[in-house]
């Protein structure tokens, strides 16, 4: 409602996320006047530090996310004039002082930064504080949950004071420019969807790769790994997205119901397929960006013999007739050659070799969607080299995003809080979206367990375990790199 100030309340206010993402995230929705006139900032954490505490803290921990050409001293200051700071220790404390600090008639947003542990108490809390009425909101940052029975009762406990409607369950991949432009790519166009099918499409590939270790997150990356963090949610999304059918309009539930009909459709693993079509993968010392980097295993807050993985590459199917026998292989790492996250669409070859180069386990047409850190749309096809014979080369038709348009691209944190702001649901994932996801997850990480093999050992600076490139060659397909 553009009539009522909005209180923004931040549990977690000293942690990582608000440090690293959300408040630079603010401020930049601030500086570009996205945040409605009257917008308070609260954070909340346990440490007695009044607000001119927090704000140094603010000031030493957020500005350093913030680049120097989007720095405005006036902005910044006046930024900081929206902050307050409200201890409080959410396992002891009630609300109270959190109540009071909220301003009556204010439309609230509570944005739970916090270990999910925290979310059934801090939900109770808040109703009890009579803080959530109806135009409130909430927001929950990931993990949600390790697996389905905890993320069924994280939603329980979560709806039990907001409807659905009020929940906003944030993945950031569906904050990012490129991964929004693929639903225009593919519903704004008509010259994709006929082909996008099989048997047109032969492969898909969804590759997420991280230069970055786990750095000082050990402590709770170890009890996660990389199909929790990064395959459960953001790489889930990404294929759910490029396999989903037309949604009928851009209303939330008109596209999470179409997303939840792929993960529902995903094919289920049983021990065989775990084995055949699962690689994990664990970084060994190695080089990464010209440097010596240690082994996950000497990674500080690491457990000795910790079979945690840092990667993971699987094949896996979207059993519907649009989809009927096409493989999508994911494939996700940390500490791997680059940073680069892509989606590969292959698209059958051609019927018949009419030109001799034409080598049977090639590919002529891809369409390579590249997410970060370019952002970039490639069209390859097969073209005449010049000359006299009919020798053929692959090029690309090239679209560099980042030159196409000269407009500033919002980080996808700011993005979507302006979502939340605004009230627009589309971006964050629905409850049953997130339970059938877990539902495909769990018995995979299930299965490891039983099958009790360790990860595959990868030197850092590479691109993971050789079984990653067996899972594709098998099939006559490689990693497109
Ligand atoms: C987070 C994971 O969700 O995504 C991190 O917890 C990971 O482990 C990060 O590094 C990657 O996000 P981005 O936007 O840098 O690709």
């Amino acid at each position: 409602d553009p009539g009522l100030p909005l209180d923004m309340i931040i549990f977690g206010g000293m942690g990582d996320l608000a440090a690293r993402k959300l408040l630079p995230a603010l401020y930049m929705a601030h500086l570009h006047g996205n945040l409605p006139h009257g917008t308070r900032i609260i954070s909340t954490g346990r440490q007695e530090l009044g607000r001119e505490g927090y704000l140094a803290f603010v000031e030493e921990k957020s500005r350093a996310f913030i680049s120097a050409e989007n720095f405005a001293d006036d902005a910044w200051q006046s930024f900081l004039r929206l902050i307050d700071y409200v201890r409080l220790d959410v396992q002891q404390d009630d609300l109270a002082a959190l109540a009071q600090a909220s301003r009556g008639g204010a439309e609230r947003v509570f944005y739970l930064a916090t270990a999910p542990a925290l979310f059934t108490t801090i939900c109770d809390k808040l109703a009890a504080a009579g803080l959530v009425d109806r135009q409130a909101r909430v927001v929950l940052e990931k993990p949600l949950g390790r697996d389905l029975a905890s993320a069924v009762e994280i939603n329980e406990a979560v709806g039990r004071h907001f409807a659905e409607s009020q929940i906003y369950r944030i993945d950031h991949y569906l904050g990012k420019e490129t991964v929004q432009n693929l639903m225009v790519l593919r519903f704004g166009n008509s010259i994709l969807e006929p082909l996008w099918r099989a048997p047109n499409i032969s492969s898909v590939q969804i590759t997420v790769a991280e230069e970055v270790g786990v750095g000082s997150r050990a402590g709770f990356y170890d009890s996660t790994g990389a199909m929790r963090d990064m395959v459960q949610n953001h790489l889930l999304q990404l294929l759910c997205i490029v396999a989903m059918e037309p949604p009928s309009s851009l209303a939330p539930d008109a596209v999470r119901d179409e997303k939840l009909k792929v993960l529902r459709a995903l094919r289920r693993f049983n021990l065989g397929t775990i084995a055949r079509d699962t690689v994990r993968g664990q970084y060994r010392r190695g080089v990464a960006g010209n440097q010596e980097v240690p082994g996950y295993p000497e990674e500080p807050n690491v457990p000795a013999g910790s079979g945690t993985e840092t990667f993971v590459a699987l094949r896996t199917y979207v059993d519907t007739w649009r989809w009927s026998k096409v493989p999508f292989y994911l494939r996700t790492g940390k500490r791997m050659g680059r940073r680069s996250s892509k989606i590969v669409v292959e698209f059958a070859n051609p019927p018949f070799s009419l030109f001799p180069e034409q080598s049977p386990g090639g590919v002529a047409n891809r369409l390579v969607i590249e997410l970060q850190p370019e952002e970039a749309i490639k069209l390859q096809v097969m073209a005449k080299e010049p000359g006299s014979g009919m020798h053929m080369q692959q090029v690309a038709l090239n679209l560099d995003l980042q030159s196409a348009f000269s407009q500033r691209r919002a980080e996808a944190y700011e993005r979507l809080l302006i979502d939340v702001v605004r009230g627009r649901l589309t971006h964050f994932m629905r409850r049953d979206e997130l339970e059938a996801a877990w539902e495909w997850v769990e018995p995979i990480i299930d299965g490891w367990g039983a099958l009790g093999e360790p990860p595959r050992p990868y030197a850092a600076g590479t691109w993971g375990p050789p079984e990653s490139f067996a899972l594709l060659a098998r099939d006559g397909y490689s990693w497109f790199e």
